[in-house]
């Protein structure tokens, strides 16, 4: 289920979405280290005839957490279920979900951090043990059922990862943190895109989209999107960087790849809360947005670019956030950075 991305301009497209996901393991672009380990684990999983591990993604919105788990399952050949955190609601729905099942494959947990705290306890053995113990019928006639599961691999994602308890943590053969993708990688990836699409773009261009797209695969497709439509209307091929400029600045979104909700978080920052300290829920009120989107959406990207910081007080304007907006930090300002 795709979580909500910054550019509320052009939300996902979910049919694009599925044409442009990578379905192996070689179109996935970056993320080197994961690829390599998942690579060797998928390897000497096949080779010993065995199931593979359960594995964690972590990571912000639109970095590949699905894609992965998608690649990860078609490269062991393994049919994959998919669910997330929130659907779970009663032991008997993860009974449901787990005895159906067939030895080596995939059950795909999205939001794992959303599980029910009483959910979780009966995962536990389940993924330990492929055992599922639960209780049917209440009061005197209770008694508990025992179901002897195949050797299954949880697959769990998350953009939370402080949010996911230790001991369900520890119960995860490998876990994986996605890093935002440098501006190279999201070149790759936009002219990838561009080659299914059947558009033509010039790679400066592809270049000039990628810097633009927040570190995030799923925006660079976006806003290759935009701008295909946008050169289909204004100009003629192929895509320039004379192009993908005025597509990009129709929408706003600035050199850096801030969009309206980033610049009016580093404005309330600066000008309402004196470059801050400010706690999150008092920044969230004064933009208009929720808690858990700033947290988990805007500010890593703000922190990673050098426009915030979180300290134990509270959100503080970094030295890039005054430039932005062409401001010079006061004396008691100056003190934070
Ligand atoms: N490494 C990559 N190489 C090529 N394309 C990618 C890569 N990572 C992501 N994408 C593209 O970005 C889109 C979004 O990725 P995906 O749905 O896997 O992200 P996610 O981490 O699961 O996001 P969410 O947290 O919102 O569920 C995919 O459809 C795919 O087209
Ligand atoms: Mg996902």
């Amino acid at each position: 289920m795709p979580t909500k991305t910054p550019l509320d301009a052009i939300p996902s497209d979910p049919r694009l979405e599925i044409t442009l996901r990578p379905a192996l393991l070689e179109q996935f672009v970056g993320q080197l280290r994961i690829k390599e380990r998942l690579d060797v684990l998928i390897a000497a999983a096949k080779q010993r005839g065995d199931s593979l591990e359960h594995l964690l993604f972590c990571g912000p919105p639109g970095l590949g957490k699905t894609s992965l788990a998608h690649i990860v399952a078609k490269a062991m050949g393994a049919n994959i279920t998919t669910t997330s955190g929130p659907v779970i609601e009663k032991a008997g729905d993860l009974a449901g979900l787990l005895t159906t099942l067939q030895k080596g494959d995939v059950l795909f947990i999205d939001e794992i951090h959303r599980l029910n705290k009483n959910i979780e306890e009966y995962l536990y053995p389940a993924m330990e043990d492929f055992r599922l113990d639960i209780i049917i019928d209440q009061g005197p006639n209770a008694r508990s059922v025992r179901l002897n599961l195949p050797r299954f691999t949880l697959i769990g994602a998350t953009t939370r990862a402080g949010m996911i308890s230790a001991p369900l943590r520890s119960r995860f053969g490998l876990v994986n943190r996605l890093d935002y993708y440098p501006a190279e990688d999201l070149q790759k990836v936009i002219i990838r895109s561009a080659r299914l699409l059947e558009l033509e773009i010039e790679t400066a261009a592809a270049l000039e989209i990628a810097r633009r797209s927040r570190g995030t695969p799923r925006i660079a497709n976006n806003l290759l999107r935009w701008v295909r439509d946008y050169a289909l209307v204004r100009s003629t091929p192929p895509v320039t960087v004379a192009t993908a400029d005025a597509a990009l600045a129709m929408l706003e979104i600035d050199q850096d790849g801030l969009d309206e909700m980033d610049k009016r978080l580093l404005e309330a920052l600066i000008h309402k809360f004196d470059g801050g300290p400010v706690g999150l829920n008092s920044l969230a009120v004064s933009v208009g947005e929720e808690p858990g989107t700033l947290e988990e959406v805007h500010e890593p990207y703000l922190i990673m670019e050098g426009f915030l910081k979180r300290t134990p007080q509270g959100r503080v304007a970094a030295k890039r956030a005054y430039d932005k907006l062409g401001l010079k930090p006061s004396g008691s300002q100056q003190e934070l950075l």
